[in-house]
């Protein structure tokens, strides 16, 4: 089952630090989800963006302040620690992190956060000799030991001109580690391996046979198996896509890459979901140089790539074993063809050619064939929710093991 953060109560706190401004964004993308978000905002927080950019984007007021504007305690932040189903504090400076580690409430983020029960991620972000401080460290490790999800910050230039680990990581993975942690594990302790993406076959060094495969639907797999659990390996073609958090990524170019990839870690493999679409032929003599155009017609002779998923088939033991079946024509047909050739438990079939489905799109409309001959025909959706179907209908397929 897709987790999201449709309806679910977030609070959102935001600390004095350069970052607070990708706060803003963080915010936008979990209201573009559904979230209904409040933001307790730390004093020097306000020095770097005003609370009525975060009042007027939340459509909600913005704790500032512990005490109301009449002298009397504000007992905000208790209501909205007792109704968060969710915390993210991001930036978190160094100040709120040893606040939290020795259980000081002074302000209104530092004293909801002690008052909330619910999941609560700290984003660390500051300069990298302050982030590499012994008790910054020692403090971090102890909010992890009490049961605080730390999103380690990612490594770059720094506002302060210095490089190194410090900076705030994007919004899209904050909000990707916040579903993630959301998300029951269902597959723990399994290990998965996804390819995706095309393959390039050079015909000579510039120029190669491939296909219109972006890898999104391959790295939506793998997002969703790793948010469930998994121990997760992606081996990818050439994408544009950026890296998953926490997946063990190899890059690939040719079908042959792939197949080496793929035999490496077949050993530990307990579910193999082969989303690539893999070159069915190479070039059998690819030129050294540059092809000059000097006649008119060329002969490009082609070798037969191993079909990687049969030889898998042929290799099964009690591994899952799911393929995808690209195809512009007689889906039913070939995708059951597929399934038998290649021993295979589910096949998920797509047509392609749509531009709104299959390759490229963000949406896919696929069929699941099952080994037993049933078919599931699943709606056009987010490649996400396919992703998790899939994964749904593998953990029904062994529900206890
Ligand atoms: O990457 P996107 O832009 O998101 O697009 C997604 C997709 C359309 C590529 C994806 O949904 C899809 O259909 N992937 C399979 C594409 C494909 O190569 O299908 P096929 O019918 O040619 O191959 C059948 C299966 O055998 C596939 O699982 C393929 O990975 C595997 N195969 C094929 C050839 C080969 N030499 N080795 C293989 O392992």
């Amino acid at each position: 089952m897709q987790t999201s953060v449709k309806d679910k109560n977030i609070v959102l706190g935001v600390c004095g630090g350069i970052a607070a401004y990708k706060s803003v964004k963080l915010l936008r993308l979990l209201k573009k989800q559904g979230a209904n978000v409040k933001v307790i905002m730390t004093q020097s927080a306000q020095l770097f963006v005003g609370p009525l950019t975060f009042e007027a984007l939340s459509g909600q007021p913005v704790c500032t302040n512990l005490f109301e504007k009449d002298g009397s305690v504000s007992i905000r932040h208790i209501d909205w620690a007792e109704k968060a189903d969710a915390v993210i504090v991001a930036p978190a400076t160094a100040n709120i992190i040893g606040k939290l580690a020795n259980g000081i409430g002074d302000d209104a983020l530092s004293t909801f956060m002690l008052a909330a029960t619910s999941l609560a991620i700290l984003c660390p972000s500051m300069n990298t000799h302050m982030f590499e401080n012994r008790a910054v460290q020692r403090n971090l490790e102890r909010l992890k030991a009490d049961g605080y999800y730390v999103v380690a910050p990612a490594s770059g230039e720094l506002a302060c001109g210095a490089k190194g680990y410090g900076r705030l990581p994007e919004p899209e993975d904050i909000l990707d580690r916040l579903l993630c942690y959301l998300t029951p594990k269902d597959l723990k302790g399994k290990n998965l391996l996804v390819t995706a993406g095309p393959t390039r076959e050079h015909i000579d060094p510039v120029r190669f046979i491939s296909n219109p495969s972006s890898g999104k639907m391959g790295y939506a797999v793998a997002r969703a198996a790793e948010h469930r659990g998994a121990n997760v390996i992606l081996i990818a073609g050439p994408t544009t896509l950026p890296d998953p958090l926490n997946i063990t990524i190899i890059k690939i170019q040719t079908a042959q890459e792939m197949a080496v990839a793929v035999f490496e870690n077949l050993e530990n493999s307990h579910i193999i979901i082969k989303t690539a679409a893999v070159s069915d032929y190479r070039p059998l003599d690819p030129a050294k140089q540059k092809i000059k155009k000097k006649k008119d017609k060329i002969t490009l002779f082609l070798q037969k790539n191993q079909d990687i998923l049969k030889e898998l088939g042929r290799k099964k033991k009690d591994r899952i074993l799911v393929g995808f079946a690209a195809e512009t024509e007689d889906l039913e047909e070939n995708a059951n063809k597929k399934l038998k050739e290649k021993n295979l438990d589910i096949v998920a079939g797509n047509l392609v050619g749509s531009p709104s489905s299959g390759f490229g799109s963000d949406i896919n409309e696929v069929t699941l064939f099952y080994k037993d001959g049933t078919k599931k025909p699943l709606p056009a959706m987010k490649k996400d929710a396919v992703a998790h179907i899939l994964l749904d209908q593998i953990c029904a397929l062994h529900p206890h093991s």
